[in-house]
């Protein structure tokens, strides 16, 4: 009796612990699903490029809504400040702002119509989406943003921007006209966000709905090596950073080119590519190992040395002269040679990138993934819905 008592004891408490197990369980997963610090980016695509925020905040609103974006998505922030400090925009039927925007109004294309700001160390080079966020003030562009877009225009240009404007209850078309005069060649990724004082409590998800509407630019990614097989031996070579390399890379990311070269003169295989690239060509005195482009649709690897009008596409990595010889087979005819982005060896694939650890997926249980399906993952910490 007392050993059955025990049993049915031991067998209610394991019952009540399992279902304390499965409760604190579920009320993990909704505390993770929820909590602030784990917004779910649901909109944004996984392999955008680096993104920057730039602010100007007066009275607060712009900087609450760069808090708010930054918990949405991955991207740096700096914030523009006037050079001179402790000035009252408002103050007087905000005279001072008034007559900044006259200013600039009045003489748009000279920098010293704009107030000056603090330098900017920042630089754009390394960002490919650019979100500005500004406020709006009588119906413009807030001077103090107006200067920072008007000294960096050539920075952003070819950038993907887009932009947020807080204001108290005006549109904002006017301070859209001005982002597109002061960046005449950015790419827009598509309509400003207006945040007014009525809806900014509810930034969050008028901010989440945005950022699914806008286009970011794709992660941009340096392509430096290529492979070449002949007879299955793979070589890898490193290739040029100019015009004609790009274009053979984009052809080779359709599907790998595989030629047929003969020996030349004692220095070189060469053939039709079947293709043309673009060509820079200047005189070069080509070395064993150089892979170059002649006439624009021929490819000439090098085993020995010539010197005649070529456009660079790469050289061979790490073979002797020697070794050169045998793996190009110089003397025969008809060698058949493949140009790929693979490494048949390792099987992978060349695609290098500055963001490469930042794009390491791992499941909801902590697992690294590499072929993802739709779904959930966790990326630098954060959720996002692939
Ligand atoms: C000089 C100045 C002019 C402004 N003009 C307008 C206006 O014309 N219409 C409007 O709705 N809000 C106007 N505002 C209010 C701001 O756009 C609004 O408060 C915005 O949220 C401020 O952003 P911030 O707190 O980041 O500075 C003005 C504010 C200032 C300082």
């Amino acid at each position: 009796m007392l050993i059955l008592d025990n049993v049915c004891n031991f067998a209610a408490r394991f019952q009540i612990g399992q279902m304390r197990q499965i409760l604190s369980f579920f009320a993990t997963m909704l505390l993770f699903f929820f909590s602030a610090d784990n917004k779910v980016m649901a909109d944004v695509p996984p392999n955008v490029g680096k993104t920057l925020i730039v602010y100007y905040s007066y009275t607060g609103n712009c900087r609450e809504i760069v808090t708010t974006l930054t918990s949405q998505i991955e991207a740096d922030v700096v914030e523009i400040q006037p050079a001179e400090k402790g000035l009252r925009y408002e103050a007087n039927g905000y005279a001072l702002g008034t007559e900044l925007l006259n200013a600039i109004n009045a003489n748009p294309d000279d920098i010293n119509s704009y107030p000056a700001i603090d330098p900017v160390s920042t630089s754009l080079n390394d960002y490919q989406n650019i979100i500005i966020v500004t406020p709006l003030w009588w119906s413009q562009m807030a001077a103090i943003m107006q200067t920072y877009l008007f000294q960096s225009a050539s920075q952003m240009a070819g950038k993907h921007v887009g932009m947020i404007v807080s204001s108290h209850s005006s549109s904002i078309s006017g301070v859209v006209r001005d982002a597109k005069r002061l960046l005449p060649d950015v790419t827009w990724m598509g309509e400003a966000l207006w945040i007014n004082a009525s809806n900014h409590s509810k930034r969050a998800s008028l901010i989440e709905n945005w950022l699914g509407t806008q286009d970011f630019a794709i992660e941009q990614t340096t392509m430096d090596k290529m492979y070449i097989t002949i007879d299955g031996q793979n070589q890898s070579v490193t290739l040029e950073n100019n015009t004609a390399a790009k274009a053979l890379v984009e052809k080779l990311q359709q599907a790998p080119v595989t030629v047929t070269l003969n020996s030349s003169g004692g220095f070189e295989i060469w053939g039709s590519l079947g293709f043309s690239l673009p060509t820079s060509n200047q005189q070069i005195n080509a070395q064993p190992g150089d892979v170059i482009l002649y006439n624009g649709s021929n490819i000439c690897i090098f085993y020995g040395t010539n010197s005649w009008s070529y456009t660079r596409l790469g050289k061979i990595d790490g073979l002797s002269e020697s070794e050169l010889r045998s793996f190009l087979k110089a003397g025969e005819s008809n060698i058949s040679v493949t140009l790929s982005l693979q490494s048949d060896a390792t099987g992978i694939n060349t695609l290098s990138s500055s963001r490469i650890k930042d794009e390491e997926l791992y499941s909801l249980n902590g697992q690294r993934v590499s072929n993802t399906s739709k779904g959930i993952y966790i990326k630098n910490g954060k959720k996002v819905i692939l």
